[in-house]
């Protein structure tokens, strides 16, 4: 076993809430990080605060995906951890649903993890200790109205996950999804101001009447929550954790 000073990571949408949080952490365990993220002079600054080394890519894109494994390859000398975390969100009835947002969700937050991880694969197997965490959330196991392509991409990503967990293992690397509940990030905050606009409620409200209430724990998650599961799962002591699918969701799903 290596020790962690020798490992690199690449997270995905790693500029802003729960990738933020999760690239702190495996900065602070001792890897050395790249973040992927949108073009954005935010993102790059961010990074570049951090001391992360920034890819800028359009998960959208089929083309960036394999040139974001690349450039981090090139930068940081290997490629030990993958997270997948970018995504976001778009609320509308299915009969509503715009069909240019539906393709482009389910690239950024299905397609493009499978071809990271595809592009990838030869470094996680060379790496002897190889991790893939898969952010998927409390609605790839459940759904809600409205939220169609989210919670389709999200179901196809745990079963993302258990196929590459059974087809990595004799590569002796991992692969893992985590599913959180609702995380205070600048997500979840557009979320609440959205509904509590068209609910007519206030945004405590919608935190505890809409978002919570559901919930055995009525408070909403911190990202460095998501990132200390994401620290272990990574860590040599996961070695046997693999095609394992990690609720954090305050018990939302226990009903
Ligand atoms: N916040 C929650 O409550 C919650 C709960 C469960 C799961 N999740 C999942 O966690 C992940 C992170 O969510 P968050 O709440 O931190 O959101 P966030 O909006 O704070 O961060 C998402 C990041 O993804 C990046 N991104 C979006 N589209 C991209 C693209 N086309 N190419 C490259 N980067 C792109 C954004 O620029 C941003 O930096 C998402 O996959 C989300 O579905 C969040």
């Amino acid at each position: 076993m290596t020790s962690n000073e020798s490992r690199t990571a690449l997270v995905t949408g790693g500029t802003s809430g729960i990738g933020l949080a999760i690239a702190q952490r495996l900065q602070a365990d001792g890897l050395k990080v790249a973040v992927l993220d949108l073009d954005r002079p935010q993102a790059r600054g961010v990074a570049r605060e951090q001391g992360f080394t920034f890819i800028a890519a359009d998960l959208s894109r089929r083309e960036d995906c394999r040139r974001a494994v690349d450039e981090t390859v090139a930068a940081l000398g290997g490629l030990d951890v993958l997270v997948n975390n970018a995504g976001f969100q778009h609320i509308d009835p299915i009969a509503d649903f715009p069909e240019d947002i539906w393709d482009t969700m389910l690239h950024v937050m299905l397609t493009a993890p499978f071809l990271l991880t595809k592009y990838a694969w030869p470094h996680l197997t060379r790496s002897g200790q190889g991790r893939v965490v898969n952010i998927a959330s409390i609605h790839g196991q459940v759904a809600s109205p409205y939220k169609s392509a989210y919670i389709s991409a999200k179901h196809g990503l745990i079963g993302l996950t258990r196929t590459a967990a059974l087809e990595a293992g004799e590569q002796g690397f991992t692969v893992n999804a985590i599913c959180p509940g609702y995380v205070r990030t600048p997500l979840v905050e557009g979320q609440i101001a959205d509904q509590a606009r068209t609910r007519g409620l206030s945004e405590q409200e919608v935190e505890q009447k809409v978002m919570l209430e559901p919930a055995a724990i009525k408070k909403l998650l911190d990202p460095q929550d998501i990132a200390a599961l994401a620290s272990y799962v990574i860590s040599p002591a996961a070695w046997g954790m693999t095609g394992a699918v990690l609720d954090i969701d305050l018990g939302w799903t226990a009903r």
